[in-house]
């Protein structure tokens, strides 16, 4: 039992949806078939109105059952499934009643498309409640009337604008946008949506100025354009699918929805869609690594203000914590309270939440925070006698289960913790820059990291909405450590002469969210040459060393790779070359060697947690999976072979991790 109805004294059903067995509401096929008999049975009983409500306090519906997505065997099968979710939805629709769905928090994909179908809808006016159809990041649009009846509703620009960003709107957006017919406060809800299904208004109208329907192929065009520009339409082909089926969409809405059934279960079978949605199930799994522990965090401390102390001092208390901050420079601390007002204007609706958050960060010259402090974060430079001295100084003055952690971006914890009377309490927790747009952290355990202090750093990461992915302590834990020799290819390739605009545009075309020379100058090359020098001794490119000795640091010191003006990398008009043929093997190979060394070596679970980890932490090609689904699907096989034939061309740095040989050996 999924559905459950009541009936009040004005006869109107109010149909409860609290799934079994599941903490939030998703649009499954038992979901759905409940739904169609009671369907069935209210045409006869025939209430005054008809309420859905989900009894989930997380909200109301959060989409279709992914897994069932994927565990469809044919566009022909997703097809039928579709016909048959969306003949329930004209059930819905067509009842003779007014339907209302009442929305608070997530109301996604599916769940969005369940509620357009319904005549009225009233959104809980908080800040937990979400509409939207994000489909567009599994790879798919959606598929059960959400590009029909949204641009029906709203418009055809704002329901593009929704749906190919996948954006998700909050209450209030949703009214102005139509989304929904009205908001009211919780203690409100109930009865607001009660008048809506008692004395019914005419239902929303989308503004009469919209694009006529003849038109519609000519933007398509433009908009196409523009999609093109935000993701390359050869991995992420769901956005220009969307703008077809939208651009020939037939008037009739059944031939309507049958159009975007089709489109949507090819989409569901491409490369790209599969990858994400295995990396929709993989973001489930780094949340599950925190599951069951509690932080028992309420202060944190951040010593060190510079980029990555202020972002994480802020982005903490912008999810509830009291922070304070220190630094031995001033200075740093009144840029990192700047910085931190920028963040809770971007990210907070209300004056009243803004104030709390700043009420929550406590710039702290003298550390009188450390003493209240159950988490300790630092962020200082990144040196192990600096980290060492630090810790020394500042362990006494901590609560005896305070748990201190460091922000390193490479150093094994071993080596920073020596100075520690306790190196148990000591966990890794490396940030990515900026902290408030990626979402892993990797939680790094030592030999001497207790196992309690280990889940109480997992679920703060999780209580700060960041994935955690559990790492054993080595040098450049796992994200790094992959992509340093991606990026130390990239500059030899340049050292030869090849224009580093080819070397990005190669990585870019393979599906890197940058290409590497670019994002060498974005980190600074000096600190490229400080981890090089620290994880791959052996081998530190003459002409990284060579620019930064020359002051070259990239983009802050105004020339790197690329020379820079206002923030913006200055375009040679050099003549186009062509790439050599193995340009992009020798880019992304030595990653996934790196890989293969970094999964045999242990450091972390298994090949899905490496990526994971290079997805949520540094954007490597989500539409392929990550770089060990690439090799999955490339085949072990033809990576071994390439990187020996790139060895003996190029160089022993291409030789085969010995784990890639021995599955030859498996395979043969
Ligand atoms: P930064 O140079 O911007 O900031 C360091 C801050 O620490 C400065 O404000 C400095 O005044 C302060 N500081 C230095 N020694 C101190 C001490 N003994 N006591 C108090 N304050 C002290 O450095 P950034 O980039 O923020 O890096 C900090 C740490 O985070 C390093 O370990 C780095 O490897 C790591 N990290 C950096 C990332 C990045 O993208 N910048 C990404 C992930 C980790």
């Amino acid at each position: 039992m999924n559905w459950r109805i009541e009936r009040d004294t004005h006869n109107v059903a109010w149909l409860h949806l609290d799934q079994a067995g599941s903490g939030t509401n998703v649009l499954s096929q038992p979901v759905l078939a409940e739904l169609d008999e009671i369907l069935t049975a209210l045409r006869e009983a025939s209430p005054t109105a008809l309420i859905l409500l989900s009894d989930k306090p997380n909200g109301f519906i959060a989409g279709a059952d992914i897994r069932e997505l994927a565990a469809l065997q044919s566009p022909e099968a997703a097809r039928e499934l579709i016909a048959r979710a969306d003949a329930i939805l004209a059930r819905l629709e067509g009842l003779g009643c007014p339907t209302v769905a009442m929305i608070h928090g997530y109301c996604l994909g599916g769940g969005l498309e369940l509620a357009l179908a319904c005549r009225y809808r009233i959104g809980r006016d908080d800040t937990g409640t979400r509409l939207g159809l994000p489909e567009v990041h599994l790879g798919i649009h959606p598929g059960l009337g959400g590009s029909v009846r949204l641009p029906r509703l709203i418009g055809s620009l704002p329901a593009l604008r929704l749906m190919l960003a996948g954006r998700l709107v909050g209450a209030r957006e949703a009214l102005r946008l139509g989304l929904v017919d009205r908001i009211a406060p919780e203690r409100a809800w109930r009865r607001a949506a009660l008048d809506l299904a008692l004395r019914p208004p005419r239902p929303h109208r989308k503004p009469w100025l919209d694009l006529p329907r003849p038109l519609r192929g000519i933007a398509a065009g433009y908009i196409k354009r523009q999609t093109a520009a935000r993701a390359n339409p050869a991995h992420y082909p769901a956005p220009a699918a969307l703008i077809d089926v939208w651009a020939h969409e037939p008037a009739d809405l059944t031939a309507a929805l049958a159009a975007e059934a089709h489109s949507m279960a090819d989409l569901l079978f491409t490369p790209t869609a599969r990858n994400l949605m295995r990396l929709f199930t993989l973001e489930t799994r780094l949340k599950a690594y925190a599951k069951g522990s509690a932080s028992g965090v309420h202060h944190v401390h951040v010593i060190g203000a510079g980029t990555m102390g202020a972002a994480i001092a802020a982005w903490t208390a912008l999810r509830g914590y009291t922070v304070s901050l220190s630094d031995e420079n001033p200075a740093a601390l009144g840029r990192a309270v700047r910085e931190a007002g920028e963040l809770f204007t971007a990210k907070l609706r209300t004056e009243v939440e803004r104030t709390a958050a700043w009420d929550r960060l406590i710039p702290d010259a003298a550390q009188a925070g450390l003493a209240h402090a159950d988490l300790v974060i630092e962020a200082i430079v990144e040196n192990a006698e600096a980290k060492r001295s630090l810790f020394a100084a500042v362990e006494s003055r901590l609560k005896a289960d305070a748990v201190i952690a460091s922000n390193t971006s490479a150093l094994p914890l071993a080596m920073i913790g020596s100075a520690l009377r306790d190196p148990s309490r000591l966990v890794g927790m490396h940030f990515f820059n900026p902290v408030s747009r990626v979402r892993l952290i990797e939680v790094i355990s030592g030999e001497q990291t207790r196992e309690d202090v280990r889940q109480r750093a997992l679920a703060f990461v999780l209580a700060i909405d960041r994935l955690p992915l559990p790492v054993r302590s080595s040098p450049g834990f796992v994200v790094n450590r992959c992509l340093l020799p991606y990026l130390m290819e990239a500059v030899l390739l340049e050292s030869e002469g090849i224009p580093a605009t080819l070397i990005d545009n190669a990585a870019t075309a393979f599906g890197m969210p940058m290409g590497p020379l670019a994002l060498g100058d974005l980190v600074g090359l000096d600190v490229c040459l400080d981890v090089i020098r620290e994880l791959f001794p052996a081998r530190v490119p003459a002409r990284l060393q060579a620019l930064v000795e020359a002051g070259k640091k990239g983009l802050k010191s105004g020339e790197g790779f690329y020379r820079y003006r206002g923030g913006r990398p200055v375009r040679s008009d050099s003549r186009p070359e062509s790439p050599p043929d193995d340009l992009t093997d020798r880019l992304v190979l030595p990653m996934l060697n790196e890989a293969v060394a970094v999964l045999s070596e242990g450091l972390v679970g298994d090949a899905d947690d490496i990526d994971a980890g290079m997805v949520f932490g540094a954007g490597v090609i989500p539409h392929r999976g990550g770089p060990m689904q690439y090799l999955r699907q490339r085949g072990e096989n033809d990576v071994r072979q390439t990187l020996e034939r790139l060895a003996a061309v190029h160089g022993e740095r291409f030789a085969p991790h010995p784990a890639l040989a021995r599955s030859r050996a498996d395979a043969a």
